[in-house]
C-alpha cells in the first residue's frame, strides 16, 4: 500500500522517526533544503493543524449559539424523579422483528470474517419502550435491539424515517437505541472503514432490515400507548457472570477494590411499566453480561444470552403465543 518510490529520501520508514532525523540533517547542513517526502509531510502536519483548529472553533460556535450542551436531555429525568405513588405516565410499547439476511453474511462481534451466517437458530427483535407525560408535553423512547450494536447510520436513517412519519414527536434528543451486544447477527450496517474490513463494505439488507424493525417497533409502541405506572427496582443476580480477566481487576488499588463483594457488578435494575389496570405492559433490564455464550465458530444467526433471556421471559408471561406475537414486552 505504501508508496515505495518516496522510500529512498528518508531510510526510516516511522513518521516520526523521518521526522526527527529531517530536523537534525537540518541542522547539519549549510543549506536547508527539503527532500519530496519532507516537504509532503511538512504540508501533512500544516493541514492536521488546520482541521483541528476548524474543528474546534466550530464546536465551541455551535455550543455556544445553543446556550448549552444538549447530550443530556431533560427528556429522560422524569422516570428518575421519584413520583407519587398517583404519578402516571403514557405508556407504549413494541417488538417487532429485525432478523435481516442470515446466509453468507458477515456476523457482527467477533471480526472474524470467515464467521459468516449459515442459517437461523433464533430471531432478532427490536423492542421499543415508550414513556410520555400524561399532558404528552415530553416523551422518550428507548429502543434495544437484538444487535451488536447500535451504529451511526442505523441512527440516522431511523431518525430520518421517525421525522417523515411523526414530524417533530421523535428527535435527536428524545430517541435513545440501544443494541444487546449479540456476538451473532449479521453486520455491514456501519458507515466506518473499520467495520467495512470484517464486514466486508455495506450490506444494504442487513442495514434496511434494523432500521425497519427499529421503526416498525416504536409505531407499534406509539400506537398502543395508554396510562400506567412507571416501578424501578434493583436486586443481586448470584452465580450468572465472570470476570473475563481476574489477574487484571487484581490490578486495581486494594482500597477500591475492597468497595465490593466480587470482581463482577452483580446489581440487576429494573425498570417495569404496568397500565392502570396493573397489568404488565413491559420491563427493560441492564445487567452487566457479556453476550458471548455462543463463541467465534458459531454460524447461526441468534440473539445470544441477552435476547434469549427476553424471549423465555416473554414466553413465560405470553402463554400460549409464538414467539414475537403481542403480548409483554421485555427487554434484558
Ligand atoms: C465454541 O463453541 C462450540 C459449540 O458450542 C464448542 O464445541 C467449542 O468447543 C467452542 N470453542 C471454544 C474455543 O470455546
Amino acid at each position: 500500500m505504501r508508496d515505495l518510490s518516496w522510500a529512498p529520501a528518508v531510510p526510516t520508514p516511522p513518521l516520526l522517526g523521518a521526522m526527527s532525523s529531517a530536523t537534525t540533517m537540518c541542522g547539519k547542513r549549510s543549506k536547508c533544503s527539503f527532500s519530496r517526502l519532507e516537504v509532503i509531510l511538512i504540508i501533512c502536519l500544516v493541514l492536521m493543524i488546520a482541521v483541528t483548529a476548524v474543528l474546534l472553533i466550530l464546536h465551541f460556535l455551535t455550543k455556544d449559539s445553543n446556550g448549552k450542551l444538549r447530550y443530556f436531555s431533560s427528556a429522560i429525568t422524569p422516570c428518575l424523579n421519584s413520583r407519587k405513588a398517583t404519578g402516571n405516565y403514557l405508556l407504549g410499547v413494541g417488538r417487532a422483528d429485525c432478523t435481516g439476511p442470515v446466509a453468507e453474511i458477515p456476523l457482527m462481534g467477533y471480526a472474524n470474517p470467515d464467521q459468516v451466517g449459515g442459517g437461523l437458530l433464533t430471531r432478532l427483535y427490536s423492542r421499543a419502550f415508550i414513556v410520555a407525560e400524561v399532558d404528552d408535553s415530553r416523551r422518550v423512547v428507548f429502543v434495544s435491539a437484538d444487535i451488536g450494536m447500535v451504529s451511526q447510520r442505523v441512527r440516522l436513517e431511523v431518525l430520518k424515517k421517525l421525522k417523515s412519519k411523526y414530524g417533530e414527536l421523535y428527535r435527536q434528543d428524545n430517541v435513545i437505541l440501544s443494541g444487546t451486544h449479540t456476538h451473532s447477527g449479521p453486520g455491514g450496517y456501519f458507515q466506518y472503514t473499520l467495520f467495512w474490513i470484517t464486514s466486508k463494505g455495506l450490506i444494504r439488507p442487513s442495514l434496511n432490515a434494523i432500521v425497519n424493525g427499529i421503526v416498525k417497533s416504536i409505531d407499534i409502541a406509539h400506537q398502543n400507548m395508554k396510562r400506567g405506572r412507571l416501578f424501578i427496582n434493583r436486586g443481586t443476580v448470584e452465580n450468572s457472570q465472570i470476570n473475563r480477566s481476574p489477574f487484571s481487576y487484581l490490578e486495581n488499588p486494594a482500597s477500591e477494590r475492597s468497595r465490593y463483594s466480587s470482581n463482577t457488578d452483580k446489581e440487576m435494575v429494573m425498570l417495569k411499566m404496568v397500565d392502570m389496570n396493573g397489568e404488565d405492559l413491559g420491563l427493560i433490564s441492564w445487567f452487566a453480561v457479556h453476550p458471548v455464550s455462543m463463541n467465534n465458530t458459531n454460524h447461526l444467526v441468534n440473539s445470544d444470552n441477552v435476547g434469549y433471556a427476553s424471549y423465555l421471559f416473554e414466553q413465560e408471561k405470553n402463554k400460549g403465543m409464538l414467539p414475537g406475537e403481542v403480548g409483554l414486552i421485555p427487554d434484558y
